[in-house]
């Protein structure tokens, strides 16, 4: 168990990054930087136990802040806030005002914002307990920053068990109501980015999506995945039925549960070629699944590979996108009186 800090580089206003180095006791390694949360780097055992890195990411803070990757806006690794996905036309209303967001994708509000969470500078402490090693991140997000009201107090911890889990919690308060829905934004490839996500099997423990226009705003609407390409019920390869799809993956799946707010199993991805499988599990209602299909080899990873067309999968738990203006959506207000929590677990295995 293990964890490193060191000096990433330095924000246009001359503060310091850091980059933190968590391992776990059966060489498990997570990189993880305060620029925006973002995981850079996860490294994890196959089926020979041959370690490599499973993610999209970079090693210098330079390619996650030039002009290029901003315009690109893949959102590699990073947290998602405050509303991650998108909200219709960028407008909402809580306690009989209306607010307006920017529009950041077509005529919608995407993913925060243009400076959304996975942008900001987060305080950071690592900490060591028991078997498990972590990260906190800590952001104070004012009042009316990119137009959302109130002022929000959030932390993330990020910890790595003994268990090959990577546990992600998330907790805010707020003085005033607000939309709050955060997730994380890793895009994973368990064949290490030697092939492209097609060949993973999926298991998806949704019966049930969200119907969406062709600007991804969801119609209130809940349909049956059954007969259709989004069923993954039954372990299916991702690529399999992809072609039936305009555009591929990127749809929010109401996920399965007994109970509400309950950690329980939302998807499992497995690697025949390498054997890795990735569970994950979440208290959120719902999860985006998206099949990186607007990576296009603009960039490229550390190691010099390029992160083309579907060479990545994104699993974002997550309140279902739209939620604001959605009356029967599960909510997504936070108010003064409730506290945010959210947890996620990602699960490595063979
Ligand atoms: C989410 C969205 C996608 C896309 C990606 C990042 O998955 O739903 O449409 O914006 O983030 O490119």
């Amino acid at each position: 168990m293990n964890i490193k800090k060191e000096l990433f580089g330095k924000t246009g206003d001359n503060k310091e990054v850091h980059i933190f180095n968590l391992q776990n006791n059966n060489g498990i390694t997570v990189k993880i930087t305060n620029y925006g949360g973002i995981i850079t780097y996860l490294s994890a055992p196959d089926r020979e136990g041959k370690f490599d890195n499973i993610v999209l990411g970079f090693d210098s803070l330079e390619e996650y802040t030039s002009p290029s990757y901003i315009k690109g806006c893949p959102y590699l690794g990073a947290i998602i806030g405050r509303y991650a996905n998108r909200i219709a036309n960028g407008t909402f209303s809580v306690e009989g005002k209306q607010y307006k967001l920017v529009l950041n994708d077509g005529p919608n509000h995407l993913h925060g914002g243009t400076k959304g969470f996975d942008k900001v500078l987060w305080d950071a402490s690592e900490f060591r307990s028991g078997n498990l090693t972590g990260l906190r991140l800590d952001y104070f997000s004012k009042d009316m920053e990119e137009g959302y009201p109130g002022n929000l107090n959030i932390t993330v911890i990020y910890s790595l068990t003994d268990q090959n889990e990577l546990k992600i919690e998330y907790r805010g308060q707020i003085d005033k109501a607000c939309p709050v829905n955060l997730t994380q934004h890793s895009y994973f490839n368990l064949n290490s980015m030697n092939s492209d996500i097609l060949g993973h099997e999926l298991y998806l423990n949704a019966d049930k999506y969200t119907i969406a226009d062709d600007t991804f705003i969801p119609t209130g609407e809940l349909a049956h995945v059954a007969n259709t390409p989004l069923d993954f019920l039954n372990p299916r390869k991702i690529g399999e039925r992809i072609k039936m799809l305009e555009i591929g993956y990127d749809h929010n799946f109401v996920l399965n549960k007994q109970e509400e707010d309950e950690l329980s199993l939302a998807a499992r991805v497995t690697d025949e070629t390498t054997g890795r499988i990735l569970e994950m599990y979440t208290t959120e209602p719902g999860v985006q699944f998206y099949s990186g299909n607007f990576l296009n080899g603009t960039f490229t990873d550390a190691v010099g590979i390029k992160m083309n067309k579907r060479y990545g999968f994104c699993l974002e738990a997550q309140h279902y996108p739209d939620s604001p203006n959605k009356p029967d959506f599960p909510s997504s207000i936070l108010t003064p009186e409730k506290k945010y929590f959210q947890l996620t677990v990602y699960k490595f295995l063979v």
